[in-house]
């Protein structure tokens, strides 16, 4: 069924000036977008975003890494997108992502791995909602 993903261009791809690489990726593996913007996170909503993870080593990075630059915000619809989308990003890990996946090709470390994927239809819809309102959904 068609379905929907959220995902972010991080700030280390997005800086680097690889989005329009990676929207060419996204589009030629089939995902029409739906929403998009380009935006910027404090660090207080960077931590909202990534509340799941607060009890993990790697918080507060995560948190300054994700606030310290533009990133580029999209939810994009195909059949089986959230794990198709997985499928075309990688490995969070670079050193461990499949060849021509977007991480690694872009990724510069576990931390600054270029782009985010949902892992489930739930958290694509809390997600989406966290960046954009539904008369920005086309
Ligand atoms: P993402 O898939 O957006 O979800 C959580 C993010 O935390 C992940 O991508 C990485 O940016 C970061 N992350 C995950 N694991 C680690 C780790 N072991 N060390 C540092 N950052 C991590």
């Amino acid at each position: 069924a068609q379905n929907r993903t959220f995902t972010m261009i991080k700030p280390d791809a997005f800086s680097a000036g690889n989005t329009g690489a990676i929207l060419k990726m996204i589009e030629e593996a089939g995902f029409r977008i739906v929403a998009a913007k380009v935006t910027k996170l404090t660090a207080e909503r960077a931590g909202q975003f990534y509340e799941v993870h607060k009890e993990r080593p790697f918080y507060n990075d995560l948190c300054e890494y994700m606030s310290s630059g533009a990133i580029m915000a999209l939810i994009l619809e195909k059949d089986n997108a959230v794990a198709d989308f997985r499928t075309l990003i990688g490995a969070t890990n670079p050193a461990e992502a499949a060849e021509g996946t977007v991480r690694k090709l872009f990724a510069k470390s576990i931390e600054a791995n270029a782009i985010h994927g949902s892992d489930s239809d739930e958290n694509a819809q809390l997600e989406g909602s966290f960046f954009f309102s539904k008369d920005e959904e086309f």
